[in-house]
């Protein structure tokens, strides 16, 4: 079984994998290689404990830590930390005042929680086409996609590769809209020297399990403005005054007001224990998966596979995703054929993703087509992630070489 939502191998192969026509798999079944695996070390699970023992497992201390070692680590003026990257974006285009009417512009190529994030705060989203060579949101399709009811752009840095922020910003800037980055994949992410999540009004992280650094489930909000924090400190938090946390704490009971009608979405210091020491690590990590994405990139140089795009000079890539596009014609073996054959071999797998219009609450309620995004629809249709985890030993990594070229045949 894999905890990847977005992995292939539990949806599409409900009943146990056949033995391979090429004799075993690569590894056989007690050793499958889980996609997205993460690497927990001994300081989360001290940590982890110690929040036990101290009785004190709601948002607290340990979570107030976490924010201020994440806006370090970006060096942003304001971080908030939510229960996951889809609280995140709730919170952040609440905040930025969109209401229902308003659209909201986002990229065709992304997962559901962006989209649906638009939808529970009450506006539309408008998604568009990708670049097909950097997977990003095309900043062209995103101008020609304003309307008189466009209030703010959303995009995503897809598989850890900055979007063209130079032309987003501008057009942020240009046409008077907000800026919510969704920064989910892109926790190292650059671009010309500045972080990703620190260009727009709000950048949205997730710390889910297959994340870069994870939390189990939890996410962040970088905020450029104090009161917009502040906002989304409440909005998570019941819509009770801030600090509202502190009132069951060693000073006295507190008395609270209720200043809005808010959500559910405060991360626990369970959560936050198993951050800050990922956090710690989340450099080191990067250049284990820079590593093993050089060495998957001379491995597969040679397969009629196409192979993600160099980073763009001037930029960081956050290694988040390796991602093969299996084109039938040339490849000879289909998308879904080959992530049948990589679960086969015991490598876990993950499409990311299938483009939004190809989903049928999306076609069903919008009469959204899958053709109107074509670089997004055929990369979705074509796309397979293999493991890329900073948990990856090199056996690991040479396993999935192995199991990659064994799926071609
Ligand atoms: C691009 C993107 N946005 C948003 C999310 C939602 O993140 P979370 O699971 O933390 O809500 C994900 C999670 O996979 C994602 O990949």
């Amino acid at each position: 079984m894999t905890q990847s939502r977005s992995s292939a191998g539990a949806e599409m192969h409900p009943s146990p994998p056949a033995a391979s026509p090429a004799g075993p798999p690569v590894r056989p079944k007690e050793r499958f290689l889980v996609f997205g695996a993460p690497r927990i070390e001994d300081a989360e699970i001290e940590e982890v404990a110690a929040s036990l023992r101290s009785g004190w497992l709601g948002s607290g201390p340990k979570v107030a830590r976490l924010e201020r070692d994440f806006a370090a680590y970006k060096g942003a003026p304001h971080a908030v930390a939510v229960h996951s990257c889809t609280a995140a974006l709730h919170l952040s285009i609440l905040a930025a005042g969109i209401r229902p009417g308003d659209e909201v512009i986002t990229t065709a190529l992304t997962f559901c929680a962006t989209v649906n994030a638009i939808l529970h705060a009450g506006a539309t989203p408008v998604v568009v086409d990708v670049d097909p060579r950097t997977m990003n949101l095309d900043p062209a399709a995103a101008e020609a996609a304003i309307t008189p009811r466009t209030r703010a752009i959303l995009p995503v840095h897809f598989a850890g590769r900055p979007c063209d922020m130079d032309a987003l910003c501008a057009l942020a800037e240009r046409r008077g809209l907000a800026l919510v980055e969704d920064c989910a994949h892109a926790i190292e992410t650059e671009h010309r020297g500045r972080k990703a999540g620190t260009f727009g009004d709000f950048g949205c992280f997730s710390f889910y399990v297959t994340k870069n650094m994870t939390t189990g489930e939890g996410g962040m909000v970088l905020a450029r403005r104090e009161e917009d924090a502040a906002r989304i400190k409440v909005l998570a938090l019941h819509g009770m005054s801030k600090d509202a946390w502190k009132r069951f704490g060693d000073e006295g009971f507190k008395h609270y007001s209720v200043v809005a009608c808010g959500f559910k979405y405060n991360m626990m210091d369970l959560q936050a224990a198993l951050g800050i020491h990922q956090l710690g690590r989340v450099e080191a990590w990067w250049q284990r998966r820079r590593e093993l994405w050089a060495r998957y990139d001379e491995a597969f140089a040679d397969l009629p596979l196409e192979r993600p795009a160099a980073p763009e000079p001037d930029t960081r890539h956050a290694f988040h995703l390796y991602t093969l596009l299996v084109d039938e014609a040339r490849a000879g073996v289909s998308r879904d054929r080959f992530l049948e054959r990589m679960t086969r071999e015991g490598i876990g797998v993950g499409v990311h993703y299938l483009s939004v219009p190809e989903h049928p609450y999306y076609q069903e309620t919008f009469g959204w087509r899958p053709e109107a995004t074509p670089n997004a629809m055929r990369i979705g249709r074509q796309t397979v992630s293999i493991p890329l985890s900073a948990a990856l030993s090199d056996a690991d990594a040479a396993d999935v070489i192995t199991a990659v070229r064994r799926a071609m045949n």
